[in-house]
């Protein structure tokens, strides 16, 4: 295992030549794209013109003329493909957190009879704290059940069940199609977040059945810093949906400005208030990096990153106090391998000192994001190699590393 194997791995990889859709860096090694993806090349020019051509000289009429008015439903579109659903099952707009609590509230209604949120221990803060929140609103238990067991048994008092298909910490992925079914099974809906699945792994919601999902747009979608989220809805179910936030843009008729608030037909539905156009820009235009990708593809070169620092971790770090957090099989990983280490995070800080950008989660974790579209394997050779060093040396107890900042 030296640095020509990783070499001669990058001159086999079909994706290799992705890369170069992407500004990044010098000499930076970037594994933090299950935070924020890295700027796709095009997109800078896509925002400058947004803001001076299409605000500055075209003003108002740009609803109208460029196209801003459609941009959540295009956006929508231009995601559809990668998450597996069709045209007008996807909308842009709002945070992820916002979507979970606008869909998640219109699914109990769905359900009235039933009394029962079923979600997961360890879950995303947000996805916790707004089942909890819409649970104490309609009234309703949460259960927090095991469904990789498929002997945990459901029963017909759940109205939904509310699960993240990759878990944030540890990149363990749920079997989204068999668990969809069983929840099927007992007349309950399913809800997805996708935050660390949508541009990292195939997905097919229209073929498993998916009834309702959301995403990040900046994590693997790569759509810059707080770009807006995505919300899927299956094409059967989207007007017998009701959310609760029922702002002019959901209405079928917003320039009617009426009193009464008649819901659009559709997907359309879903939107609230003014889309942040600029954002929206960056996003469609950071999609464009998925033009010609087949996510078949992104997923073997995925999984043999991940194997293949999994490997050399095993092989240069062993005694080192890390332990691996990510399920070694690879089909049940995301495109993120998580080690634990009791000093987690001066161990992340002293890592970004020498050039290698993964990030760090309570309790310990230690998070490597692998975007395919742009990781090499010369970079996980590297990244272990340096990664060996600092603990080799105990260089992570240098006082610098302690310092937290607002964001781990
Ligand atoms: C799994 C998951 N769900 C929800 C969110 C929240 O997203 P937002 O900050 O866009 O609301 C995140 C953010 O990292 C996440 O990882």
């Amino acid at each position: 295992m030296n640095r020509d194997d990783a070499l001669a791995l990058d001159g086999a990889d079909v994706l290799a030549p992705l890369r170069d859709r992407f500004q990044l860096p010098d000499g930076l090694i970037y594994f933090d794209g299950n935070s924020l993806g890295a700027l796709p090349i095009g997109v800078a020019e896509r925002v400058a013109d947004v803001v001076t051509q299409q605000w500055g000289h075209d003003l108002i009429s740009s609803w109208n003329v460029n196209g801003w008015m459609a941009a959540p439903r295009r956006v929508g579109d231009k995601i559809a493909p990668i998450i597996g659903a069709g045209p007008g099952e996807v909308i842009v707009g709002d945070s992820t957190s916002v979507n979970i609590y606008k869909l998640l509230s219109a699914a109990v209604a769905m359900r009235p009879d039933r009394k029962v949120i079923v979600t997961e221990q360890n879950n995303f803060p947000s996805d916790s704290y707004v089942i909890a929140s819409v649970a104490k609103q309609h009234g309703m238990e949460v259960h927090y059940l095991d469904l990789d067991d498929p002997t945990t048994p459901l029963d017909t008092n759940v109205a939904i069940v509310c699960l993240t298909h990759i878990n944030y910490r540890t990149g363990a992925m749920h079997d989204l199609a068999s668990i969809t079914a069983r929840v099927h099974a007992v007349g309950a809906l399913m809800f997805w977040d996708l935050a660390h699945s949508a541009g990292a792994v195939p997905l097919a919601l229209s073929d498993c059945d998916v009834d309702m999902a959301v995403g990040c747009g900046y994590k693997f979608l790569n759509g810059g810093p707080g770009a807006p989220a995505f919300a899927y809805v299956a094409k059967r179910l989207q007007n017998d949906v009701h959310h609760p936030i029922t702002g002019w843009l959901g209405h079928a008729a917003p320039f009617d400005m009426s009193d009464q608030f008649i819901p659009a037909l559709g997907i359309d539905r879903i939107t609230v208030g003014t889309p942040s156009i600029v954002s929206l820009v960056a996003l469609e235009a950071a999609l464009d990096a998925f033009d010609g990708v087949d996510m078949a593809d992104v997923r073997a070169k995925s999984l043999a990153l991940g194997d293949y620092l999994i490997e050399l971790v095993m092989h240069r770090c062993d005694g080192y106090g890390l332990s691996l957090a990510s399920p070694i099989d690879s089909q049940r990983r995301g495109s993120q391998v998580s080690f634990v280490h009791e000093h987690g995070f001066p161990v992340v800080r002293a890592l970004a000192d020498v050039g290698v950008l993964g990030d760090y989660r309570e309790p310990g974790i230690i998070r490597f994001g692998l975007t395919p579209l742009y990781a090499r394997f010369c970079d996980v050779y590297d990244a272990v190699d340096r990664l060996s060093e600092i603990l080799r040396t105990e260089r992570w107890r240098e006082p610098q590393y302690a310092v937290r900042g607002a964001v781990t």
